[in-house]
């Protein structure tokens, strides 16, 4: 997707949607991030399992994943109504279309790896639903990474190749492709 696609809507929020398969650094690169421009961070799972009173893993196996899916799409619209926040969306944030009309108001990026780095940085992912009984992670990951890719290129404004580079690398290549209002102070 080029910019000019993606010039912020009228009404975007300044707020940052970290989005990327699991395994992706979302969560890793968030926090620093947020630091670094004065925002909030917020992890979007966590907010799902305060809300629900429950782990993912207990939301996914005691509820199922279509429950989940109306909590995720309910704090992500709860969050995007705020500003200055760095928020690390879950992997599958892009399943429901609703979602992606919200990601594309703000500045949403997408950090992206193979899924053999994916499965590398995972490891087992005991606690992650959809990786549950792959007898190979990776083979998992890509079959998700082919249906998800093309959402999360959709609605990303910036997209980060994080292949290799370790975690301050990637904040300081991604605020240099943030907009100057953002990164600079009014
Ligand atoms: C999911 C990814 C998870 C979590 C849930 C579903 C997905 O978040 O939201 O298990 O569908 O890819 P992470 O990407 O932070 O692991």
């Amino acid at each position: 997707m080029n910019d000019e696609n993606h010039t912020l809507h009228p009404f975007a929020a300044n707020n940052i949607c970290l989005i990327g398969l699991m395994g992706s650094g979302k969560s890793t690169i968030g926090p620093p991030l947020a630091e670094h421009l004065g925002y909030d961070f917020i992890d979007l799972d966590e907010e799902i399992s305060k809300s629900m009173g429950r782990s993912i893993r207990e939301i996914f196996e005691q509820l199922g994943e279509e429950k989940f899916r109306t909590e995720e799409r309910n704090q992500l619209r709860r969050f995007c109504q705020q500003e200055r926040q760095v928020i690390a969306c879950g992997g599958g944030v892009v399943v429901t279309a609703d979602n992606l009309e919200c990601l594309r108001r703000q500045i949403t990026v997408y950090l992206a790896a193979s899924p053999e780095t994916l499965a590398d940085r995972v490891g087992v992912g005991e606690d992650r639903p959809l990786l549950k009984g792959a007898v190979s992670v990776a083979h998992r990951l890509a079959t998700i990474l082919k249906e998800r890719e093309p959402l999360y290129r959709d609605c990303a404004r910036i997209i980060l190749a994080t292949e290799g580079k370790d975690p301050a690398t990637l904040v300081n290549e991604l605020k240099a492709k943030l907009p100057t209002e953002i990164t600079t102070p009014a």
